[in-house]
């Protein structure tokens, strides 16, 4: 250990302040980071596919082209995280082959399929709706390569959760069956929504040590309230109902009471057992290896130019 390095990155930390990646740092605090930063750059990655999967499809040209933009921002999203954490020294290419060999865990919710135009919907309200609550507090993480690139990424995190809402709030003005199509898919979606901000506390083995390093700003019970508070009223205006019938609000704690989420279906999709874990790793790989020949020109290109410079 070295010690006056471990006393100024205590410091760091007691000042609320920025760790950057010329500072030393405690090897756990790089390897949560390298954990944490590249599990989420892979959850951009793959969240790309849900909705991919809707883009030769939207009903109409508008939609068409804020769905492609929207999933080349979750494309960008990715690229800032890759490079945040390769600041800690771990390079892309391992981040890959962990992510195409599916060694490396990405969000539970991109294995749930997206069979209906509603979906496309509920991720934007739901899925990116939580990935904002749980992602606001991160623009205040102590690494600054991590922190400054979730302050754009929450931003455009914003518009995609609005543009989701929308596509709800047209269906639920529409047609019958374009209504039930909207709260079936909702229904779909609510929960695995919920656990995307990871265990209940008492089984997160992380959170403490990532909260004393200010990596973690709120335990993932907290987020998950705030989701559910700031879900409620928007489910009002939407006029779809959330399934959970334990939903009452709690003059006591000025919370809304929510219940239990199954959480064995939570480990089954970590464990690779979920809707779609084998369809969006194979499509990964597939992307990752048909890229080959880009990659390849790129390097002798790369090369060539070098070449240029040192004659
Ligand atoms: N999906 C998959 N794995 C999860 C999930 C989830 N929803 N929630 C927790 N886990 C994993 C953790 O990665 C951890 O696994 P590991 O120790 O093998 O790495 C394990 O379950 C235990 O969980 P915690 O101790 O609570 O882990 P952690 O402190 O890392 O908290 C959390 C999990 C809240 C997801 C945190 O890592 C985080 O805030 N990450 C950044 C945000 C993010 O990755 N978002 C991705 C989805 S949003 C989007 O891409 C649109």
């Amino acid at each position: 250990v070295d010690e006056v390095g471990q006393l100024r990155f205590n410091e760091l930390i007691a000042a609320d302040s920025r760790v950057e990646p010329t500072d030393w740092m405690p090897e756990g605090y790089r390897k949560t980071l390298v954990r944490q930063i590249s599990q989420h750059a892979h959850s951009e990655i793959i969240g790309m596919q849900p909705e991919g999967n809707w883009i030769t499809r939207a009903p109409s040209l508008k939609r068409k082209a804020i769905l492609m933009a929207k999933v080349q921002d979750e494309a960008g999203h990715g690229l800032y995280l890759y490079s945040a954490a390769q600041t800690l020294g771990v390079d892309r290419e391992t981040m890959f082959d962990q992510l195409i060999t599916g060694k490396a865990k990405y969000s539970s919710i991109f294995n749930y399929l997206s069979p209906t135009w509603a979906d496309m919907g509920s991720i934007g309200w739901l899925v990116d709706g939580a990935a904002i609550c749980n992602q606001v507090p991160l623009c205040r993480a102590s690494y600054g390569p991590y922190a400054r690139a979730m302050v754009r990424i929450c931003k455009e995190e914003s518009f995609h959760q609005r543009q989701g809402f929308e596509i709800l709030l047209s269906l639920m003005n529409g047609s019958d069956e374009q209504k039930a199509m909207a709260q079936e898919s909702v229904n779909r979606w609510y929960a695995p929504a919920l656990m995307m901000f990871g265990p209940p506390d008492g089984d997160s083995p992380n959170s403490q040590q990532s909260m004393a390093w200010n990596i973690k700003r709120f335990g993932n019970d907290e987020l998950r309230q705030r989701f559910v508070d700031m879900l409620v009223p928007q489910a009002e205006i939407l006029g779809v109902t959330l399934p959970d019938p334990d939903i009452a609000w709690n003059e006591e704690r000025g919370h809304y009471d929510f219940g239990e989420l199954d959480w064995t279906e939570f480990h089954e999709v970590l464990a690779g057992r979920g809707q779609a874990n084998t369809v969006r790793v194979n499509r990964r790989r597939d992307a990752h290896e048909g890229g080959e020949w880009v990659r390849e020109a790129a390097r002798a290109y790369a090369d060539k130019k070098a070449d240029k410079h040192a004659a």
